[in-house]
């Protein structure tokens, strides 16, 4: 078993402190993708350590670029320019992070080498189709599975820009798009992409490149030259929710949370607590290397269950397991419904935090896109499974905050994925998260 597998949790009456969550996790993959297509060096601070952000940087440093990680989230990536990446000698194996996978594949499908992208099981059963069916349509070469899953198998092929109709309102495959749209003769014109996190938009701006954006609608001209350029990344605000949702359900508790990001796309779970009656105050709101960012100020609340509206899950997509485990702890009853693309994480979130609050004696109705939780009963002990999930593990360590007796989680050390030093800030502000390993 790998070490620090294992939590066993006890309640906390009382969360105070002062804390800085690791950087976004989402900014960082693209600052490393960004930063090795551009001409010149990037210097990126802020960057999350880890396991997935580190391995989209191997896959880069396999092609060749020279990435120089300091440490303290501190990165310098010499930037080879579009056509600067080499063929990897071995498939590209990006761990456990979907990120990597889909954004990569849009930059690996436009070059003059094959390559193969590989993950972890959890990886390996995740849809890639959504990707490479458009992808093929630009001129790609790609193949997955039978059942659209990786390993996906890139051969070499010119791309040309197509007009397309995005299916689902994911960032990733609008990224994909946009970066493979960066090889492509011609323009890529994104249609109906809805709103989900616009941080390759931003970003690529922020590294030269000329985007059209109209209403839901997203082009960009193939071609264009990135030029290197300072990336500072904010704290993650996925990562600050536990911390967030923990505050907000103890008996008392008045904790600080400094430099959270807080783009509009990304930020929507501050604005479902505090529907909910959560007490989070923002402060200092102000601009960091393109993302608005904020401290946030988070005290004890007596929470109520509400209507989720729909429109917020993509912005609010990675949070919904700790946003349940808040519902849990509400008077009333919480219904949030179009949850589909939480059965295709890195669990199935869906189901899996369904059967662990209901292990802790929670009431709720699992529908096939759609969650019901009544909350305001205590929460009991129980044993769960993260399923290899970074976020259920974590959320069940918030809910122990207030389960009248421990809930043991196996399966923790996926955590690293995302966040390597949850448990450590967790204790610093009076969790009880004891490493059971056996
Ligand atoms: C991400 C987008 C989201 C999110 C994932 C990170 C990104 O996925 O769940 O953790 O960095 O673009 P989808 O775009 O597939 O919803």
């Amino acid at each position: 078993m790998t070490a620090n597998n294992c939590w066993r949790t006890a309640p906390a009456d009382a969360l105070n402190g002062e804390i800085t969550v690791p950087g976004d996790k989402s900014i960082s993959h693209r600052a490393i993708m960004l930063g090795a297509l551009a001409e010149g060096v990037s210097e990126v601070s802020g960057f999350l350590e880890g396991e997935d952000c580190l391995a989209t940087m191997h896959a880069f440093q396999a092609m060749g670029v020279p990435i120089h990680h300091h440490g303290e989230g501190k990165v310098t990536i010499e930037g080879q320019g579009l056509q600067g990446l080499e063929a990897p000698d071995q498939a590209l194996d990006v761990g456990n992070s979907g990120t990597s996978m889909r954004l990569m594949a849009g930059v690996l499908a436009g070059q003059a080498f094959d390559s193969v992208l590989v993950g972890d099981h959890s990886l390996m059963r995740r849809p890639m189709a959504r990707v490479t069916e458009p992808l093929n349509k630009m001129g790609a070469r790609i193949h997955t599975s039978e059942t659209g899953t990786a390993p996906i198998a890139i051969q070499a092929a010119q791309l040309r820009g197509i007009d397309y109709a995005l299916p689902v309102a994911s960032a990733q495959l609008k990224s994909c798009l946009l970066f493979a749209g960066l090889y492509a003769q011609g323009r890529t014109m994104l249609h109906d992409c809805g709103v989900s996190r616009d941080h390759s938009e931003r970003m690529l701006q922020g590294f030269g490149v000329d985007l059209i954006i109209d209403g839901t609608t997203i082009g960009i001209e193939g071609g264009q030259r990135l030029r290197g350029r300072e990336v500072v990344v904010p704290g993650d605000v996925s990562s600050a929710a536990f911390f967030i949702v923990a505050a907000l359900i103890a008996p008392q508790a008045d904790v600080l949370i400094h430099n959270v990001g807080m783009n509009p796309t990304r930020a929507a779970v501050i604005d479902i607590l505090q529907a909910m009656g959560g007490d989070i105050t923002i402060l200092n709101a102000r601009e960091s290397g393109g993302e608005p960012v904020a401290d946030l100020r988070v005290k004890s609340s007596q929470l109520r269950g509400i209507t989720i509206d729909p429109r917020l899950v993509p912005i609010a997509i990675d949070e919904f397991p700790v946003i349940f485990v808040a519902a849990a702890c509400a008077q009333g009853v919480t219904r949030a419904t179009d949850l589909a693309e939480l059965r295709v994480k890195e669990s199935d979130r869906l189901a899996v935090m369904a059967a662990g609050l209901q292990a802790c004696g929670v009431r709720c109705d699992e529908g096939e896109s759609s969650l019901t939780i009544e909350g305001g009963g205590l929460l009991g002990g129980a044993t769960i499974d993260s399923d290899g999930d970074h976020r259920i593990a974590m959320s069940f360590a918030v809910a122990g905050v207030v389960a009248r007796e421990p809930i043991t989680i196996n399966n923790c050390a996926t955590v690293a994925s995302s966040f390597p030093n949850f448990r450590e800030l967790a204790v610093s502000l009076g969790m009880h998260i004891e490493v059971n390993d056996a």
